[in-house]
């Protein structure tokens, strides 16, 4: 079963210099780097069935994405620092047209654009899409598929114009506390390999 993550960082800037020092200052970039931890590393090595796509949304300027295919990552070790500078590297490199991806090391690759494209091109390849979300259905009643897509927040809850975009979308529910992104993408990927 391939996995396809969302997270989106509100807050998180697109462009300019990340402060490794200061994650939890510049936009909860610290927030995306758990995702991307929880979603692609297991004990030595990484899992090949999984890709996360960050969304970095805040600050000036226009939106970029950048995408970890975990099929063919290199280069990246599970350290908070080590996930960091790569997305450091990232942001100082003018963005690409929306939906043109461009390679930037192995398994690393950046786009213009924002969540609304990342929909458009799971439907394109067939990726049944879900919201985290606590007040959803419980995650108990997922079935297995081919391609499962999974949409979370960073630490600020989905706005407007998102709740709109995601209306027609399922809504899973890992229980009524609200946990942490990265937690959420550990129970899910537990969840996913026992199906
Ligand atoms: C730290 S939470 C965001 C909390 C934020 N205050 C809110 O109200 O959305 C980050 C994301 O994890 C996901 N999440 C957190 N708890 C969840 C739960 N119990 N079930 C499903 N998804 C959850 C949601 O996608 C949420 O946007």
């Amino acid at each position: 079963m391939q996995r396809h993550y969302a997270i989106i960082g509100h807050k998180a800037p697109s462009s300019g210099n990340l402060n490794l020092n200061d994650l939890p200052g510049s936009g909860r970039i610290d927030v995306l780097v758990r995702a991307i931890n929880s979603a692609l590393f297991i004990s030595h090595g990484i899992r090949k069935d999984t890709n996360i796509t960050l969304h970095l949304q805040g600050g000036e300027g226009p939106d970029r994405r950048v995408f970890f295919d975990g099929e063919i990552l290199a280069g990246v070790r599970p350290d908070e620092r080590s996930i960091a500078g790569q997305i450091k590297a990232v942001m100082k490199l003018p963005i690409p047209p929306i939906g043109q991806y461009k390679e930037i090391t192995q398994g690393i690759f950046h786009s213009g654009g924002d969540i609304s494209d990342t929909i458009n091109s799971w439907k394109n390849e067939g990726v049944d899409i879900n919201i985290l979300d606590a007040n959803g259905r419980d995650i108990s009643h997922i079935s297995k598929k081919e391609k499962v897509g999974i949409i979370l927040s960073d630490d600020s809850p989905f706005n407007e114009k998102e709740i709109e975009q995601f209306t027609e979308y399922e809504k899973i529910s890992l229980g009524e506390k609200w946990l942490q992104g990265h937690s959420c993408i550990a129970i899910s990927q537990y969840i996913f390999d026992k199906l």
